[in-house]
This record gives structure tokens, C-alpha cells and sequence, in this order.
């Protein structure tokens, strides 16, 4: 399967095929992410990152596969230092990182920006979150982890919580499942549910969802139950985001009618929707799903720049 030079700007766009042999691919990474075994694959290659948005997680992985397979790290973790701050533009900016890198990540508030960036340049772009509307390799991380966790995707059930409508990671998660014979609910605040031209693909799609307004509804039935983080600085201000604070906590007491092997997964950062105590609980696998962010990045940037195929 051809993913050299290719960009990977959006899950939607992707097959089963290609989801199933990303997976199969990352599998190969586990021993190299977890610094067991050495690689120089990427020897001699160079990775750009350029964050315009706050990152922990997205940036430092995709910078750490790329040590990890050989290669370097050039890039900006905030527009500030750079010229974005004199007025220069998206793609200026990416057209001028690709000639000095061999693929670009992008991170940006706006919708489309990763899809700029691909136009703008010849080296491959990896959207690392373009506004409120995917985060392709978040998605991939997550499928990787439910296939890791439950030994398959097919016939599982699936909650997404939360700020469904602004959470970029709970949109590229719910198009890769669509690829699966998964039961999807959505779990949100009516403001904050599925909006109306997602909704719309599913059906097209032939997806089996529902959408419910609290998690007591579907605790008991739920194989993982997806938690996604508030999404307070993309709405229009600060006392809308307030009225949903703490809405859709998941209190302990919560998970004493969860199935004994559902697991509980969240991009992170987390705040208040995921108690500590949670941690403690054996349902938590949201750092298992930082590390398996870190093997399915090795294996994004080996397919893109040809290292394997
Ligand atoms: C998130 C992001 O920026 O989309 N984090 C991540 O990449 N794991 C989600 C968030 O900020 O809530």
C-alpha cells in the first residue's frame, strides 16, 4: 500500500484497508518506541514541526519517533520566535520548512490549515490538529489502543463524551471507527453534541450510533468509554465554556456499573472530567494510549518518507 509522499490531512478520507494496514504497520514499532531496539530508518531525514497551537503530547512524540528511527528535528513550538509574528503567512511558512525538512507536522486553530499546508508544499504534511476539525494521527493512535486493548475493533461498543462538537481527536476517532462494525454513542450536552454534517456522513455511511445526553444511559453496556476534554478556547467566550463545567465528570461511583473490562481513554490534557482516583482504577489506559501514540507516529513517518512499505 502506497503512502510514500502522500499527506495525512483527515481520517475521513481513509479506507479499512488503509486503517488496518497502519495498524498492522505500528504493531512493528512497539520494541523501536520503547528505545528496546535501535533503528536508522529514517537516518539522514529531517522532520519540521510547526505548533501554532499549545501541544505536549502531539509535538514531543512525533519529534521522539523521529530520534527514535535516526533522524533530526528541526521546527517551532509557538509561532512567537518565528516570522509568523511579522505577518507572514501559513503557507509561506510551510513552504519554507519543506525546504529544509523531509516532512512537515502542522498544528493550527483553523480548519483546512493542515490542507493549506499540503498545497504549499512538496514534502509530505501531518496534520497534528487543524481547529475543531480532525487530528488524524490522535485517530490512528486511538484505533491502535482499542485494537491493542480489546484484541480487535469489530463488535465493540463505543462512547465518545464530552465536547463532541469542538474535540477535533473525537471526529477522526468516530470516522475510523465508521470503518468498523462498531456501535458508537455519543455522550454530550445538547450544545456541545455530533453537529449536523457529521451526523449526516455516518447515516451515509451506515454507522449504528445514538446520542444520548448522560453516561449513566450507556455505563453498563460500553466496551470503551472515550472522555474528550472541554474545549474552552474555541468557544465564542469564556461564559459559554463555564456553563459546561464539570458536566460530564466521571465520578467513580460512575464506573461501579461498567462492564469489569471496559477501559476508559482519553486524548489528554485531562481536567476535571477524569477524577485521579480513576487512575487507580483498571479501567484507565489513557498514558498506555501516550506511549501507543509514540509507535504509531514511528510508523506514519517510515511509511510517508518511504522507509518501509
Ligand atoms: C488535543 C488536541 O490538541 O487536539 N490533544 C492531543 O493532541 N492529544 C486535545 C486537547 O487539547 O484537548
Amino acid at each position: 500500500m502506497a503512502f510514500e509522499g502522500k499527506d495525512i490531512l483527515a481520517l475521513k478520507t481513509y479506507t479499512r484497508e488503509e486503517l488496518d494496514y497502519i495498524l498492522d504497520t505500528a504493531q512493528k514499532f512497539e520494541g523501536i518506541a520503547g528505545g528496546r531496539e535501535r533503528s536508522n530508518l529514517l537516518d539522514g531525514k529531517i522532520l519540521a514541526t510547526a505548533f501554532f497551537e499549545p501541544s505536549t503530547r502531539t509535538r514531543n512524540s512525533s519529534e521522539a519517533a523521529m530520534l527514535r528511527l535516526g533522524g533530526g528535528v528541526i521546527g517551532f513550538d509557538s509561532p512567537e520566535g518565528t516570522s509568523v509574528a511579522k505577518g507572514e503567512s501559513l503557507e509561506d511558512t510551510v513552504k519554507t520548512l519543506g525546504q529544509y525538512s523531509d516532512v512537515i507536522v502542522v498544528r493550527h486553530s483553523q480548519i483546512g490549515s493542515a490542507h493549506r499546508a499540503a498545497e504549499a508544499t512538496d514534502v509530505p504534511v501531518i496534520n497534528g490538529g487543524d481547529g475543531s476539525n480532525e487530528h488524524p494521527t490522535q485517530g490512528l493512535l486511538d484505533l491502535y489502543t482499542i485494537r491493542k486493548e480489546k484484541g480487535g475493533i469489530d463488535g465493540l461498543k463505543v462512547a465518545i463524551a464530552g465536547d463532541i462538537k469542538h474535540t477535533r481527536s473525537a471526529h477522526s476517532l468516530a470516522y475510523g471507527l465508521s470503518n468498523y462494525k462498531v456501535k458508537q454513542y455519543f455522550v454530550a450536552p445538547q450544545p456541545l453534541q455530533l453537529q449536523e454534517e457529521m451526523e449526516r456522513e455516518l447515516v451515509k455511511r451506515g454507522v449504528e450510533f445514538e446520542k444520548l445526553s448522560s453516561i449513566t444511559e450507556v455505563i453498563d453496556k460500553v466496551d470503551v468509554l472515550y472522555v474528550t476534554r472541554l474545549q474552552e478556547e474555541r468557544f465564542p467566550n469564556q461564559k459559554e465554556a463555564e456553563k459546561f463545567r464539570g458536566s460530564y465528570t466521571i465520578y467513580p461511583r460512575l464506573l461501579e456499573k461498567a462492564k469489569k473490562e471496559m477501559i476508559i481513554m482519553h486524548h489528554l490534557p485531562r481536567l476535571w472530567e477524569i477524577p485521579l482516583e480513576v487512575d487507580e482504577t483498571p479501567h484507565a489506559r489513557y498514558f498506555q494510549q501516550e506511549f501507543n501514540g509514540l509507535v504509531v507516529r514511528c510508523a506514519l513517518l517510515c511509511l510517508v518518507l518511504g522507509a518501509i512499505n
